[in-house]
Formats: structure tokens, C-alpha cells, sequence
């Protein structure tokens, strides 16, 4: 491989690539990851990391110590895929898994973070300090990896977390960074409406859930677009409706599931009071009931100045300023890693996989959603630069 940055050797690199091509053609779900948390357990020992504990059953933690006593850092990468059919044919190594696929780049992240892991072991009598490696498992799906992590006491004595998401956006070869929010806060919820059953030739008989539903729906699209700052982001969506039995009968109950974001903590609360008030009051006007229902959801993500400084400097220094993008906006999708960053100062930057000439410009989470390997020593070498300089006391 040819330009690779100066601080990752072609070897490296090699076996990079290799481990994400072993992953993405066995990809797990969510809290399944078990193969993929055996192959990098595996790589880690065979470099001599022997401290590595299991965290919430497939995930892993490895801890590297320097010379000495020093500043303590995580470094984070998700292991999930995604329940998605892969279409990329002409992949030589296509997911062997019907439905199950690596459309969110969970494969690059931990292939990059197992060679980050090897470079730091390889010159750990260079550095003081510790940096914990943190395999993550269920970024994708509750209960949330991250959330259990930082619950399992992981992140006591880290003074500083950094991790990496892969980026169709931006070209192979060039990074993102954004100090403050970078990714929304989410938050699922549920809405049962009930009402009464009839025969659909007496509807005065009975309460449509049915068309009471229709009426929430519709009433929820003025949360955003009536009830909320316009200089705000909130996005509120409902994904799925299901109601009623059959076609000649007035539907007795109906189901809405939906999500919201938001890109201010402050505006959680409020977003989530207004979609339960609209629900209920539009299921008294019809004459149902509605019962709402929310998780907790991923907080917003926002990234340490210091530290996504620190980051920038690093990166720049890697790959030229000009491969070093600042991000204008946040994204309105929503990551779990925002729950490390709530205790400890974190920063996520966003690598470029993008290549027109190769077709690889599709969106995360699609089936043919496809990543430029020649991110994964730039991923590495900005993972590893920024560790490097974290130890020495900078941030
Ligand atoms: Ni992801």
C-alpha cells in the first residue's frame, strides 16, 4: 500500500485490513458479537495484551500501561452490525450472512482500533499513562453498550475518551471534526391509543383507534413546525403505525412508535411532554384513551474543545491540514458513545470512506453502503497520533 501516513507501517496496515475483511464477512448483531470479540480477544493476546476484561458479555476492555504513571485514556470502537441485506455482489468478502451486514462501518471501527491497540503495545515502554481499549458491543440496539459500560465502572480514573465514525460524506483520506454537539439526542417512544371495537356499519357503536391514531400523526407534525423554537433543531418521526384486526371492523387499539431528536439537552423534556399532551388530548377529543410510553434515550453528543483540539493538531500533523475537515453542522442521527461523554471529556472525529470512482458513495445504514479501505491506516494514524499526544500531557 502506497502513501500510507508515517506513523502506521504497511504491515500494520495489512493486518488491518485483513481483520476488518474477516469481520465484515461475518457480521453479528447487536449483542451477538460474540465471533468478532473472539477474533480481536485473540489479535490482542497474541501481542501480549493479556489485560482484558469481558464487559457486558461480548464486549472487551484492554488495558495497555505505559513506563509509568501517567494520564489515563479510552480509546472506543463499536462492534455491531446492522439487519440489513447486503447488496454488493462483486464483494470478495460479502457478508456470509443473510440479512445481517456491516452497513454502519462497526468493521472499520474495530479494525482500526485492534491496530491502534498493537502499535501502543509495541511502544509501551515509550510513553506513560494508560490507555484503556474499549471493544464495544450493541451501539445499534438497547440495551445500549455504552450505557453498560460506563454503568460497569469502565470509565473511572479515564481522563479522556476519543473515538472514530466512519463518513460517506467525506472523501477517503480526509477526517471531520467538530467541537460541541456532533450527533442529536434521541429518544424512542410509544403511543397506545384505545378505543372501542364495532362493526364497521356502526361506527357511533364504537371508538376508531384507527382514525384516532391518523389524527395523533398528523398532530405530531406541529410539534416541529408550531410548538418549538424554529432556530432549534428537533426532528420528530414516526416509523411505524400498526392498528386494527380486520377490514370490517372498527379498530379497538392502534400502535405509534416513533423517535425524536434533539441537538439541546434543555429540549428533551419539553419535546417529550408535548408529543404525550398532543396524544392524549387528541385521543380525549375523539373519545379514546392514548397511553405514552418513552425510553431513556441516547444523550447529545457533544465533543470536549480541548480535547477535539487536541485531535485537530494530531490529525493535521498525520495527514495535512487540508485532509482535516471542520464540520459545519452536527448530524441529526444520534450514537451512543454521548453516554462516555457525559463522564468523561470525549471526542469523536468522523473519518472519510467516500470514493466516487469506485461507487462507494452510499449512506449509512443502506445495502449497498460500502467504505474505502484506504480510511483505515488514516483512521488509525489519527487514532494513534492522538493518543501519543494525550499521554504526553497535551489535550
Ligand atoms: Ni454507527
Amino acid at each position: 500500500m502506497s502513501d500510507l501516513p508515517r506513523n502506521i507501517t504497511p504491515a500494520l496496515a495489512e493486518a488491518m485490513i485483513k481483520a476488518r475483511r474477516a469481520i465484515h464477512e461475518n457480521p453479528e448483531l447487536s449483542h451477538e458479537e460474540r465471533e468478532t470479540s473472539a477474533l480481536v480477544r485473540r489479535t490482542l493476546e497474541s501481542a501480549g495484551i493479556t489485560e482484558i476484561e469481558s464487559v457486558f458479555d461480548t464486549g472487551l476492555v484492554a488495558t495497555i500501561r505505559g513506563k509509568g504513571e501517567g494520564r489515563t485514556l479510552a480509546l472506543r470502537a463499536d462492534m455491531d452490525a446492522l439487519p440489513i441485506e447486503e447488496r454488493r455482489p462483486d464483494l470478495a468478502f460479502h457478508s456470509k450472512k443473510h440479512g445481517v451486514m456491516h452497513a454502519c462501518g462497526h468493521d472499520v471501527h474495530t479494525s482500526v482500533l485492534l491496530g491502534v491497540a498493537l502499535a501502543l503495545q509495541a511502544e509501551r515502554d515509550k510513553f506513560a499513562g494508560t490507555v484503556r481499549c474499549v471493544f464495544q458491543p450493541a451501539e445499534e440496539a438497547e440495551p445500549l453498550g455504552a450505557r453498560e459500560i460506563v454503568k460497569a465502572g469502565h470509565m473511572k480514573g479515564v481522563e479522556g475518551i476519543i473515538s472514530l465514525h466512519v463518513d460517506p460524506d467525506i472523501p477517503a483520506g480526509q477526517i471531520g471534526v467538530r467541537v460541541g454537539a456532533l450527533m442529536a439526542g434521541g429518544q424512542e417512544f410509544t403511543i397506545r391509543v384505545k378505543g372501542k371495537s364495532s362493526h364497521a356499519a356502526r361506527p357511533h357503536l364504537g371508538i376508531d383507534a384507527l382514525a384516532t391514531a391518523c389524527a395523533i400523526v398528523n398532530e405530531l407534525q406541529k410539534v416541529r413546525s408550531r410548538r418549538t423554537d424554529p432556530l432549534e433543531p428537533v426532528v420528530v418521526t414516526i416509523g411505524r403505525m400498526q392498528a386494527g384486526t380486520a377490514k370490517n371492523i372498527i379498530a379497538e387499539s392502534a400502535v405509534i412508535e416513533g423517535t425524536f431528536r434533539v441537538l439541546d439537552e434543555n429540549l428533551r423534556g419539553e419535546v417529550a411532554r408535548l408529543i404525550e399532551s398532543i396524544a392524549q388530548n387528541v385521543a380525549r377529543a375523539n373519545g379514546a384513551e392514548a397511553v405514552f410510553e418513552t425510553l431513556e434515550g441516547e444523550p447529545v453528543l457533544v465533543n470536549d474543545e480541548p480535547l477535539t483540539e487536541l485531535v485537530r493538531y494530531a490529525a493535521a500533523d498525520m495527514l495535512g491540514a487540508e485532509n482535516v475537515t471542520h464540520m459545519r453542522r452536527p448530524s441529526m442521527g444520534s450514537e451512543d458513545f454521548a453516554y462516555y461523554v457525559r463522564v468523561v471529556p470525549g471526542s469523536m472525529f468522523r473519518l472519510g470512506i467516500r470514493n466516487e470512482k469506485a461507487g462507494m458513495v452510499h449512506p449509512l445504514h443502506h445495502p449497498e453502503f460500502a467504505v474505502d479501505e484506504r480510511a483505515i491506516p488514516v483512521g488509525a494514524s489519527v487514532m494513534l497520533a492522538s493518543a501519543r499526544k494525550f499521554l504526553d500531557g497535551g489535550r
